[in-house]
């Protein structure tokens, strides 16, 4: 059984889906082995709990630097011995030396077609530059900040009545089609990081159109 330590921030709606994913095997023998959050109140933490699943919360308040959170966050990571660690919702920047020390296993998902707004307020700041779609991205992690090798991405329509909540929730819809996809692919070994290069030994899973 392969085994994924998520890390995540708050809601934990993509964790849900990786979870149901797991449970459904369409990502097969796989098993969420931790959640960890970086805030106590994190609402994902109770659909962990209520799934059966360890948790640990890990405040980002109690450590003096950047690098002490990390080397923390890296310590009850890897006593659990994972295959990948997956970024949902996770909303701290990650130190050059913990990237690197998971390189190749750690992937991020983020609520845009990247190289388009890395960062924060992806939505408000798309509505602004009156942008005609928008979307999620999958991406292998590396030091610099959003800019890994991108794994997959669904792409969603702006309307014109749009907000940055509605359009929100359309891009979140495509996320939870996106990311189990795409940790079924890794998980199978269809897809892996190798140098700084996306490698497909088999083509991503075609999404349906619903
Ligand atoms: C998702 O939209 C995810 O793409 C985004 O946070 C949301 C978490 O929702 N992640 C980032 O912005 C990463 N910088 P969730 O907690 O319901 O999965």
């Amino acid at each position: 059984t392969r085994k994924l330590v998520l890390l995540i921030s708050g809601r934990g709606s993509n964790l849900q889906s990786i979870l149901r994913a797991c449970q459904s095997g369409q990502i097969a023998d796989t098993e969420i082995v931790c959640v960890i959050s970086n805030r106590a109140g994190a609402p994902g933490l109770a659909l962990a709990k209520q799934a059966g699943i360890p948790t640990e919360i890990i405040a980002h308040r109690n450590y003096a630097s950047r690098a002490d959170f990390d080397a923390a966050l890296r310590r009850s990571i890897d006593a659990y011995h994972p295959d990948l660690v997956v970024l949902a919702g996770f909303m701290r920047q990650l130190t050059t030396p913990f990237v690197t020390h998971y390189l190749g296993r750690l992937v991020n998902i983020h609520p845009s077609l990247l190289p388009a707004f890395p960062g924060l307020h992806t939505h408000a700041r798309a509505l602004e530059q009156g942008v005609c779609w928008h979307g999620a991205t999958v991406h292998y992690v590396t030091p610099e900040l959003d800019a890994g090798p991108i794994i997959v991405q669904a792409a969603v329509p702006v309307f014109p009545d749009d907000d940055p909540a509605r359009l929100a929730a359309r891009v979140l819809e495509a996320e939870h089609q996106i990311y189990p996809r795409a940790l079924a692919a890794i998980l199978s070994g269809h897809c892996r990081l190798e140098a700084d290069r996306v490698h497909w030994s088999a083509p991503f899973p075609v999404l349906a159109n619903t």
